[in-house]
């Protein structure tokens, strides 16, 4: 039995991770997460395990957090685009002074790391492209949340190749499922249905996002704790890139039996992302769970996830208002 450090664990995918840790290892897991606005213990409810509250990017505590672990994963991250066009500046500070303050700790206590990252770290394709991004595409980000992350991996990279640290990277396209922060676009709409408002489709939606349920995302994080090659990046997809928002939307306006109504568009949109999860599927044998062609490979993740957000509106009750104020100034 050792020990896993799980950064940002008490968000929407580090929890469900945690979820999914204890029912997979013996480790004893220990989270640290700041309780941001999108941090919440209530997603680790019942779980056995150590939370610490506490920022990545404090050096003190994070090198004490360090020492004591075998394996740190590390999630924790301003995650929203939206936010980060508002105010970058905690993007930079957890993303960038985080990760690399993690960094240092790693490379002092010798942990195996697996850093968590996303597809925008390569920009966007054109909505007709039938291109994919691979592990070679060159970084090519947009948005300021994209271009600390993008910065992240980086950071990564070079304590890889400068000091050997033992660290994976691994790019993930749009997660969906329960836990989710309401200010996210799949969760956005099924409590503004719940809630009685029309759900909100930003411009004309004709961009696609490669959709992938958590627990296939998090799957594939264990595939590459276990299996991975030291020093590699992998891609994470489930081949979905090919379902427009709007698309997206009508589907849980019929599974809801609601309306959508058109918003102002996200300035500098990132058009279509789509990923190439090769490496990941032949070299460690993963495949995901939740699959099906067109919109059948949605369909029954959404279901599930529209019966959470159901059946746990206490959970996102307390938030709806202000976060529906915020898109309101901007016309959204
Ligand atoms: P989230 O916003 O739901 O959770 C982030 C968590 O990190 C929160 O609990 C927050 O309190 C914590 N946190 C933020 N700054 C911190 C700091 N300085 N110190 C300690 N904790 C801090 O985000 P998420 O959607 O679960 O994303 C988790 C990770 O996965 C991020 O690194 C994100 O870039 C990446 N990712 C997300 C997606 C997606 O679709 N949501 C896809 C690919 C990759
Ligand atoms: O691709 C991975 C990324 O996916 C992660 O790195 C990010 O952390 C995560 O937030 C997500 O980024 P997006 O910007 O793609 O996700 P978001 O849920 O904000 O929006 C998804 C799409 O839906 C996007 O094209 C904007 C659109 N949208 C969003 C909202 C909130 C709407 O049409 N209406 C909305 O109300």
């Amino acid at each position: 039995m050792g020990t896993m450090l799980v950064t940002g664990g008490a968000g929407f995918i580090g929890s469900n991770f945690v979820r999914m840790a204890c029912e997979r290892t013996d480790d004893h897991i220990v989270v640290v997460d700041k309780l941001t606005y999108a941090g919440n213990t209530a997603n680790l409810g019942g779980l056995d395990v150590e939370f610490v509250q506490g920022d990545i990017a404090e050096p003190s505590l994070i090198d004490g957090l360090v020492a004591n672990a075998d394996t740190v994963v590390h999630f924790a991250a301003e995650s929203h685009n939206d936010n980060s066009l508002r105010d970058p500046s905690s993007f930079v500070h957890s993303n960038l002074i985080g990760t690399f303050t993690l960094l240092e700790a790693v490379r002092k206590h010798n942990a195996r790391l697996h850093h968590i990252s996303t597809d925008e770290v390569f920009g966007d394709l054109a909505v007709d492209s039938p291109e994919r991004f691979t592990e070679t595409t060159p970084y090519n980000p947009s948005s300021p949340y994209s271009a600390t992350k993008a910065g992240s991996d980086h950071l990564v990279r070079a304590w890889i190749r400068s000091f050997g640290i033992e660290a994976t990277i691994s790019n993930c396209s749009n997660n969906y499922g329960p836990y989710q922060h309401i200010e996210k676009f799949i969760p956005r709409q099924i409590t503004n249905l719940l809630d009685g408002r029309p759900a909100k489709l930003y411009g004309t939606g004709e961009q696609v996002r490669d959709w992938i349920h958590v627990d296939d995302h998090n799957d594939a994080v264990f595939a590459i704790l276990e299996r991975g090659h030291i020093g590699e990046t992998y891609n994470i997809g489930a081949d979905n890139d090919h379902i427009t928002n709007k698309r997206v939307i009508e589907l849980i306006c019929e599974l809801m039996d609601g309306k959508f109504v058109h918003v102002a568009d996200r300035p500098g949109h990132d058009q279509r992302y789509a990923m190439d999860a090769t490496k990941l599927r032949t070299e460690l044998g993963w495949s995901p769970k939740y699959t099906g062609t067109g919109v059948d490979g949605l369909r029954e993740g959404l279901a599930q996830t529209i019966a959470w957000y159901r059946d746990n509106e206490s959970w996102w009750r307390g938030a709806k208002e202000a976060v529906e104020k915020q898109y309101e100034l901007q016309g959204q």
